[in-house]
């Protein structure tokens, strides 16, 4: 099938390499000319573990493209995915702009039947408003091209990206169209071999299915967040709980860590979208509301800790951070706690040397040339000439340190976990002081 697919950012690319990989003739458009660049000259322009390679196989096999020419673009698929970004507008609702520029550009350019497919994030509504703008471009030229609106709304997780895509749980389509439920079926029979996972469903539902899965797993970590708050206070371990109640499969284990918050270029900006949805439609979602005050105030949890332990003015001390991203397995760090962890030690007088395996780059482009802030070459150099350590992302590469050379190379032996790596007992053993989210100490 001949697919193209506007936005080549983390859902765009994978979208496309992945959709290339089942055989398809897939080109993908960016506005961005640099990274548009950076793929044709065999480059990924984020990290996604595994991605390089499917583009490089379907690159090179003739499958797979990227331009920055619109027009060929709009003539090249008879599906058209839209996956350009959807951030917050000021008043926390989705700015559609980007969505809306790409459906007016296949409006403007089309001139045989396309399904135009959104896969960004967008809130109950934002197909008829695709539909109008296409519709609208069409009547300003007098084309009668035909055209369906197709609400596919995507699952995959980052940092495992390729695989969610290729190995979906599920695969909503929200569509009317008989020809186009029956495209998408086609296009995404390979991805079900042993069963079938497309729903289809009303446009409708499957813009609101997006929401809700978010705001589903945003409120479970915000509920944990609380416990584990109490947890601390009342002398009960919150990975005790955890597993307590994730033994139920009514709850189920998945998404029940607690942890210094929720960031990530979704959940956050996903949960006030619908609370800002809703209110406009005269609804009060007090559950998302609390979830989204919980994880604000969790994000500063580990600050907290810090000055209780030396003092609410940090100044002259020097911190170990590792882990910039908002998780393991990418370079994102939209809405990532580290950087509200890094902002608030700054506004407390301290300094930070922070170690990432693969976001450095990205937090050198966001902090710019912040002297109070440098980077390591490894997490034991970060360690060097610093009060004490915090743990803000959970990467593999942080599970299992060496405790004592950690203990020989801090100021102060005292290890702040945001994501609770470690045994207590096992740190303890090591005569280090550990500051865990909830855990019960020894
Ligand atoms: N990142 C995720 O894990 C994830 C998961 C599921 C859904 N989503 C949703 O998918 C959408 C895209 O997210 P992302 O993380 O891939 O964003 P992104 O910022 O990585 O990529 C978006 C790309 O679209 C390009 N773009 C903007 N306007 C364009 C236009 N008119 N024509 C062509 N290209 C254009 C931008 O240059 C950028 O490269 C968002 O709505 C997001 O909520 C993201």
């Amino acid at each position: 099938m001949k697919v193209s697919v506007v936005g080549t950012g983390y859902v765009g690319l994978v979208t496309g390499a992945c959709l290339a990989e089942m055989g398809n003739d897939v080109l993908c458009l960016d506005v961005d000319p640099n990274k548009i660049r950076i793929l044709e000259e065999g480059g990924i322009p984020i990290h996604e573990p595994g991605l390089d390679a499917v583009v490089a196989r379907n690159v090179k096999a003739g499958r797979l493209a990227f331009t920055t020419d619109v027009a060929r673009a709009v003539a090249h698929g008879t599906i058209q995915f839209i996956a350009v970004g959807t951030p917050p507008d000021e008043d926390g609702s989705a700015d559609l702009q980007y969505v809306l520029a790409a459906a007016r550009n296949i409006g403007r350019l089309m001139t045989d039947y396309k399904v135009v497919v959104d896969k960004s994030t967008v809130p109950v509504g934002t197909a008829d408003k695709v539909k109008a703008a296409i519709a609208d471009e069409l009547s300003k030229r007098g084309s009668d091209a035909k055209f369906a609106v197709v609400s596919n709304p995507e699952f995959l997780k980052e940092g495992a990206a390729v695989d969610d895509f290729m190995k979906p749980d599920r695969i909503v389509v929200g569509a009317e169209d008989e020809q186009a439920i029956l495209l998408m079926r086609a296009l995404y029979a390979p991805f079900g071999r042993n069963r079938d996972k497309v729903l289809v469903m009303d446009v409708r539902s499957a813009e609101l299915t997006k929401y809700a899965a978010n705001a589903m797993l945003a409120t479970r970590i915000s509920f944990m967040n609380e416990l584990a708050l109490l947890a601390e206070t009342m002398g009960a371990d919150i990975e005790h709980v955890r597993l307590g109640i994730g033994s139920d499969p009514r709850i189920g284990t998945h998404f029940l860590y607690a942890g210094c918050g929720y960031g990530g270029s979704c959940f956050p900006k996903d949960v006030k979208a619908l609370i800002k949805t809703a209110t406009d439609e005269g609804h009060d979602l007090k559950v998302l509301k609390a979830v989204e005050a919980a994880n604000d105030h969790q994000k500063t949890v580990l600050v907290d800790k810090i000055a209780k332990r030396f003092g609410a003015d940090l100044s002259g001390k020097h911190f170990a951070l590792w882990g910039l991203a908002f998780k393991p397995n990418t370079d994102d760090m939209r809405e990532a706690t580290s950087r509200v962890v890094i902002s608030e030690l700054f506004n407390r007088g301290a300094t930070v040397t922070a170690y990432d395996p693969v976001a450095m780059e990205e937090a050198k482009r966001i902090f710019g040339d912040e002297p109070r802030l440098r980077y390591a070459e490894s997490p034991m150099d970060a360690l060097k000439g610093a009060d004490a350590l915090v743990i803000v992302t959970e990467w593999k590469e942080f599970r299992s340190p060496d405790f004592d050379r950690i203990k020989a190379e801090l100021k102060t032996p005292v290890v702040f976990d945001g994501r609770n790596l470690y045994e207590p007992a096992l740190v303890k053993a090591s005569g280090l002081d550990y500051a865990p989210i909830g855990r019960a100490q020894p």
